[in-house]
C-alpha cells in the first residue's frame, strides 16, 4: 500500500478545459451549493430535486421513512409512472426527436423518435395486458441488446409489471433459477441473436430452461420476437406466442398504471459472495431520480448530445444508462447490439464517427482490448464530436486511462470514472466533469447527496491517506430496497452487524482515500470476482463445479489479468486419480463447457489445475489466500504452518 500512497500523493491533475467548463451544467459554484444543501438536510435536498425533475401524478408529502432500517422508503406517498417520465412527457416538445439510433451486429441502422418509441411501448404494453399481465406481476426478459428489449422493459414499467432482465449470455440453467426465484409469469425472448457474427438461439435456451422447471412452474407464456428467422425453432402451443401476432390490432394508446414511489420497478440478479445470485430489487421514484440526476451532473446531458453507453441491457449499467436515464432526460442515444471487435476492432470508432457520438461510456476491459488490437486505429476516424468520456465496472489502470484521454478524447474530454454497483442503482463516486480535476485511475469523490466514507474493522471512520472498507453512511433514493424473497439476506449482506454495527451500507469494496480526499478502489473484500467488468461469485462457480460427477472438490480464485481485470482460476480435486497430461487437458475443457452450461460463457474458468487435495487449515478451511498466490505464480509468503497437507501445493503449482 505504501506504493499506492506514493503514487497518489504527487500524481498529475487533469483540469477540465475552459471550453468544456463554459457550457457545463455544473460549475464549482453550483457544485458547492448542491453539496452544502445536501450537507444541511440531505432528505430535503433529494426531495427538492424529486419535485423538480419527476412528473408525479400525485405529489409526495413524506420524504424519507427510516422507521424500519435498513428498509428505507423515499417519497412513499408520491404516485408516478416511470415510463410516463421516460416517454409521455417528451411528446409535447420533443415528439420527433430521435430517441434511439440502433445499430445491429451486421450494421443495419434503425432510428426511432420519441413518438415512435411511445407508440411501440404502448402497443406492447397493451399486448401484455391482453394476456393478463398486470401490476405487480414479474416478467423475465431474455433478449439481445436492442430496441425491442427496451420496449419490453418500458412496457412493463408502463403497466406496473416488474421486469427481471437476464443477460443473453447466461445459460438456460441460470435462466431457470431466475424464473423460479422471481416467480415469473412470462418470458419475453427472441428466436435468436447474432453477435460477433455468431448465431445464438435464445428461444432454444428458454425451452431448455422451462423443461428444467417443475411441472407446476409459473410460466404461462413465452413471447418471441422474430429477429433472425431461426429455422430450427421448436414451438409449444398455446404457451409460445409470436410478438408480431400478439401486438396485432393493439392500440398505440395505453394510459399508464400509476404506482407508488416504492413500487418495485425491477429485479436484477447479481452475484454475491455466498449462495445463489441475489435478486436486487429497485424502487420506482428513488431509482428514477438517481438516473436523472446523474445524467445531468455526471454525463452533463445537453439537448444536442448523442449519448452512447455500450453496456448490454442485461446489466445494471444498461438499465440505468440505456433504458431509463437517457430516456428520462429526453436524450438521443446509440444502442449497439454487437461487440467492439466485430467485424474489426475499429467498430466502436466507426460508430462514434458515423453517429456523431458526443458522450461515450464504456468499460476498462473494452478499452484495454481495443488498445491491444489497434493502438493507432482510432486515428483513422473523426472522433471530434466527442466531448465527454466515461468508464465503469472496474478500476481503470492509469495506462488505459491515458490512452483513452489522449487517443480517444484528444486531451480535451474529461473522463468520468464512475464507481457504483447493481445495488446503488446509479453513480455514487464520480468526477463532476466541468469541475473536478481528474487523476488517472481515481473515481474521485461522491456525487452531491451521497455520503461516502472508508471505515476500519471496528467501524471507525477513517480520514485521508488511509485504506478501509468503502461505506455509504446515509440512505439514498436510488438504493436497493431488498433482496427479492430474502429481506434477511439484504440486511446481512449490506448492513452487517460485524462491520460498522449495521449502521452503514457496506459496498464490499476496499478503497484508499488520498490526501485530497479522492477515492481509489482497491478491489473487493469478499469472494466476488470482477471479470471483464462482470461480477461473479467464486462460490457460485465452485458449487457449479461440484455438481459435475468427476469433481470431488473445487476452489475458485481470481488472478490479475491484463485485459479482463481478473481471470478465473479453479483448483479441482477429481474423484479417483488426479488427471495429468492429455487427460488433464480433456477434463479441463469438459469442465469449462460444464460451467458454460451451468452459468454461462462468462463464468468459464481461464485455467483449471488438478491436485490430490486442496490446501486446508486443520479445521478444514480452504486457504484461499494461498491459492491466490499460486494462481498468480508468486512466492508464497503466507504462514503455512497450520496447513494440513503441504505436499498438495506442489501439484497445484503445475500448469496442465
Ligand atoms: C462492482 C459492482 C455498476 C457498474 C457495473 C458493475 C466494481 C464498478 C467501478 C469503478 C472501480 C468499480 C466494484 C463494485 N466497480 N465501477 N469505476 N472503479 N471499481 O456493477 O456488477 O454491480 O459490480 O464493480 O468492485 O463493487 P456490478
Amino acid at each position: 500500500m505504501s506504493n499506492l500512497k506514493s503514487v497518489t500523493s504527487d500524481i498529475r491533475l487533469f483540469k477540465p478545459s475552459k471550453s468544456f467548463c463554459d457550457i457545463a451544467n455544473i460549475n464549482s459554484i453550483i457544485l458547492d451549493s448542491l453539496n452544502n444543501e445536501a450537507k444541511m438536510d440531505y432528505p430535503l435536498f433529494w426531495a427538492n430535486l424529486a419535485k423538480k425533475h419527476i412528473h408525479w401524478h400525485q405529489p409526495f408529502t413524506k420524504i424519507l421513512n427510516e422507521d424500519n432500517p435498513p428498509f428505507f422508503k423515499w417519497f412513499e406517498d408520491g404516485v408516478l409512472n416511470v415510463s410516463y417520465n421516460c416517454l409521455d412527457r417528451h411528446l409535447v416538445n420533443n415528439a420527433n426527436k430521435t430517441a434511439i439510433i440502433s445499430e445491429s451486429d451486421s450494421g443495419i441502422i434503425e432510428k426511432v423518435s420519441y413518438k415512435e418509441l411511445y407508440s411501440k411501448v404502448s402497443v406492447f404494453a397493451n399486448a401484455l395486458k391482453s394476456i393478463g399481465i398486470t401490476k405487480g406481476d414479474t416478467v423475465i426478459i431474455y433478449m439481445p441488446h436492442s430496441i425491442e428489449a427496451i420496449v419490453a422493459m418500458q412496457a412493463c414499467a408502463r403497466i406496473g409489471a416488474i421486469h427481471s432482465v437476464v443477460f443473453g449470455g447466461f445459460s438456460s440453467k441460470a435462466l431457470a433459477e431466475r424464473v423460479i426465484d422471481a416467480n415469473a409469469k412470462i418470458v419475453i425472448t427472441t428466436d435468436g441473436q447474432k453477435r460477433g457474427g455468431k448465431i445464438i438461439p435464445l428461444k432454444n435456451e428458454v425451452d431448455i430452461a422451462i423443461d428444467m422447471l417443475p411441472h407446476d412452474n409459473p410460466i404461462q407464456h413465452v413471447i418471441v420476437y422474430k429477429k433472425i428467422s431461426y429455422e430450427k425453432l421448436k414451438w409449444d402451443k398455446p404457451r409460445d406466442i409470436w410478438w408480431h401476432e400478439l401486438i396485432k390490432n393493439k392500440s398505440d394508446i395505453c394510459p399508464v398504471t400509476e404506482v407508488d414511489s416504492e413500487h418495485p420497478l425491477f429485479i436484477l440478479y447479481t452475484s454475491g459472495s455466498t449462495g445463489s445470485p441475489k435478486g436486487v430489487q429497485h424502487s420506482s421514484g428513488g431509482y428514477l431520480l438517481g438516473s436523472i440526476m446523474t445524467m445531468q451532473w455526471v454525463f452533463d446531458n445537453k439537448p444536442n448530445d448523442v449519448f452512447w453507453c455500450t453496456a448490454d441491457v442485461g446489466w445494471i449499467t444498461g438499465h440505468t444508462y440505456v433504458c431509463y436515464g437517457p430516456l428520462a432526460v429526453g436524450a438521443t442515444q446509440v444502442v449497439f447490439e454487437g461487440v467492439p471487435t466485430y467485424p474489426a476492432p475499429d467498430r466502436f470508432w466507426q460508430i462514434i464517427q458515423n453517429h456523431k457520438v458526443s458522450v461515450f461510456y464504456t468499460a476498462p476491459t473494452a478499452i484495454r482490448t481495443l488498445i491491444k488490437l489497434g493502438y493507432d486505429l482510432p486515428q483513422k476516424y473523426d472522433l471530434s464530436t466527442l466531448r465527454l468520456l466515461g468508464s465503469v465496472g472496474e478500476p481503470i489502470n492509469p495506462e488505459a486511462w491515458l490512452w483513452y484521454y489522449e487517443t480517444i478524447g484528444n486531451k480535451s474530454c474529461p473522463i468520468v470514472d464512475t464507481w457504483w454497483q447493481t445495488e446503488t442503482g446509479c453513480h455514487m463516486l464520480s468526477p463532476i466533469p466541468g469541475v473536478t480535476n481528474l487523476k488517472a485511475g481515481s473515481c474521485t469523490q461522491a456525487i452531491p447527496g451521497i455520503m461516502i466514507d472508508i471505515i476500519d474493522e471496528s467501524g471507525k471512520i477513517l480520514g485521508n491517506n488511509d485504506n478501509g472498507y468503502l461505506v455509504i453512511t446515509k440512505p439514498f433514493p436510488s438504493q436497493i430496497r431488498t433482496i427479492w424473497n430474502n429481506p434477511k439476506r439484504y440486511e446481512d449482506a449490506y448492513y452487517p452487524k460485524d462491520i460498522g454495527d449495521g449502521k452503514y451500507y457496506i459496498a464490499g469494496d476496499f478503497a484508499h482515500k488520498d490526501k485530497d480526499g479522492y477515492f481509489w478502489i482497491l478491489g473487493r473484500v469478499d469472494d466476488v470476482l470482477n471479470v471483464s467488468g462482470h461480477r461473479l461469485g467464486t462460490m457460485e462457480i465452485e458449487s457449479a463445479l461440484a455438481l459435475n460427477p468427476i469433481v470431488a472438490e473445487a476452489a475458485v480464485v481470481g488472478r490479475p489479468h491484463d485485459i479482463k481485470g481478473e481471470a478465473i482460476c479453479a483448483f479441482v480435486v477429481c474423484r479417483g486419480e488426479r488427471p495429468t497430461g492429455a487427460k488433464a487437458k480433456d477434463i479441463e475443457s469438459e469442465l469449462r463447457e460444464w460451467i458454460g452450461n451451468q452459468i454461462g460463457a462468462i463464468a468459464k474458468p481461464d485455467e483449471i489445475r488438478f491436485g490430490d487435495n486442496l490446501p486446508k487449515t486443520r479445521s478444514g478451511k480452504i486457504m484461499r489466500r494461498l491459492l491466490r498466490s499460486i494462481a498468480k505464480g508468486v512466492e508464497i509468503t503466507q504462514d503455512i504452518s497450520t496447513l494440513e497437507n503441504p505436499a498438495s501445493l506442489e501439484q497445484l503449482k503445475q500448469v496442465n
